[in-house]
């Protein structure tokens, strides 16, 4: 790692997180929030966080899939447990997961993931991808809570099997489902506690700092701007139901200030076929852009860059010599990137320190990835330009609020759960 985004990393901050009150260690029935620790696998670039989950409870890690609508969880292998149950065709939980489809009979030894007239749903591993069928059931799981952990007797998750651990990182043994889905994690979260319908992502591009945080939670010196979320009404699961995954309504894209121009249809999402516009993903590494806007972007960058080129190191197109690149506050010390929202004024700034990707020692790239001309979705916006930012998903007021610069705030070193919830 050459020097700038070296000594640019010593800014980053650690996202932990201090309740404002809790001095005793004692687990409560109504918790102020829950946290799900995140890191960053080094090797994959995957996120990860780890749950307790079974009887004996085992702590169980998953990849960070933020627009999936449950927990899966491989059942086929390793998995000991006394308190799983499986949700019944027609059952209330099957009715919550909105499942089409109902497994009437298991041909092997009844276990988890094969039981008779069980409620049938689709676990996808989207890093891989890779999807196959799985059966919904329930669990007890445990999570932290700040000083202690909470446990919630009947979670529930799909059971999937190990062909769908594919390209997952080692020891990785399922994914986390943070969408909006009745029986996503935030949504059983929400309702097993009270808690308010919020949560928070802050990944870290550090191994072992990052941390996703549910219910109320004290934003006071994380100045947050707000948007809001869209729903993209076709889901590409294989229900009816509008899509789990967050939208933004990007209008424009500027860099230095100056717009760039994008075909305009791109950036809405059409109602039938759910094509275009902007989502927020953890499983994709960089942000991914639909051709004639990847070229655009990549276009107006280096004429505002004005540093020579060198050869493009894959994924990305645009490289540079990262020794005549200058370092600001921020990261390297190129063009802003604006990503517009609902006005010129209301905007998501990319800097440096997001937008560059350092791929040896001396070479640096625009980390922004050629989604090609059939893209789904024009602007999927990933993991290194999530990273070091604060982003807060209000589902009740349907909303996403987000703080850049959270390294150079220290917002996330310093963040609380709010005294009252
Ligand atoms: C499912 O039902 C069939 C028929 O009643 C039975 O033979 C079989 O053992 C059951 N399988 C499981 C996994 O419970
Ligand atoms: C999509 O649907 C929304 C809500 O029903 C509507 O306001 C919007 O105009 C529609 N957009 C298009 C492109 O048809």
């Amino acid at each position: 790692m050459a020097s700038p985004l070296k000594n640019f990393i010593h800014f980053f901050l650690i996202c932990t997180i201090h309740f404002i009150s809790s001095s005793t260690a004692k687990t409560s029935t109504r918790p102020k929030g829950l946290i799900l620790p995140v890191y960053k696998d080094l090797s994959t670039h995957q996120y990860i966080t780890e749950i307790k989950q079974r009887t004996p409870l085992v702590p169980v890690k998953l990849a960070v899939d933020l627009g999936a609508e449950f927990l899966w969880v491989n059942c086929e292998k390793d998995f000991t447990t006394s308190s799983y149950k499986p949700a019944l065709c027609n059952s209330a939980p099957c009715k919550l997961s909105k499942s089409i489809a109902c497994t009437t009979e298991c041909y092997s030894a009844a276990k988890p993931g094969c039981t008779n007239n069980t409620c049938a749903l689709f676990p996808e591993n989207t890093i891989a991808p890779i999807q196959t069928s799985g059966s919904l059931g329930s669990d007890a799981i445990e999570v932290q809570s700040g000083a202690g952990s909470v446990t919630v007797p009947n979670f529930l998750f799909v059971c999937g099997s190990t062909i769908l651990l594919d390209k997952l990182a080692s020891g990785v043994t399922g994914m986390t489902g943070l969408g909006r889905a009745k029986i996503s994690m935030p949504s059983q979260f929400f309702s097993a506690f009270g808690l308010r319908r919020k949560f928070g992502v802050c990944l870290s591009s550090t191994p072992s700092k990052g941390s996703i945080f549910f219910g109320e939670f004290d934003s006071s010196t994380a100045p947050l701007t707000h948007t809001p979320l869209l729903t993209n009404p076709v889901s590409l699961s294989s229900t009816k139901e509008p899509s789990a995954e967050y939208f933004i309504g990007v209008t424009a894209i500027h860099i230095n200030g100056k717009a760039v121009h994008v075909n305009p249809a791109l950036l809405s999402i059409k109602n039938d076929t759910g094509h275009g516009g902007t989502k927020i993903s953890t499983v994709d590494k960089y942000t991914v852009l639909e051709a004639s806007i990847y070229k655009a972007v990549e276009h107006a960058f280096v004429k505002e860059l004005n540093v020579p080129r060198v050869r493009s190191v894959a994924p990305f197109g645009a490289c540079f010599d990262s020794k005549k690149i200058g370092t600001a506050y921020s990261g390297p010390a190129v063009p802003t990137i604006d990503l517009v929202l609902q006005s010129k004024d209301v905007y998501w700034r990319i800097y440096g320190a997001n937008s560059m990707v350092q791929v040896s020692k001396d070479v640096s790239c625009l980390g922004f990835v050629d989604g090609g001309v059939d893209s789904r979705t024009s602007i999927v916006i990933g993991g290194h330009q999530v990273e070091e930012n604060l982003l807060e998903i209000d589902l009740k007021a349907s909303q996403l609020g987000f703080s850049p610069l959270v390294y150079r705030k220290q917002i996330c070193a310093n963040f609380k759960f709010a005294a009252k919830a």
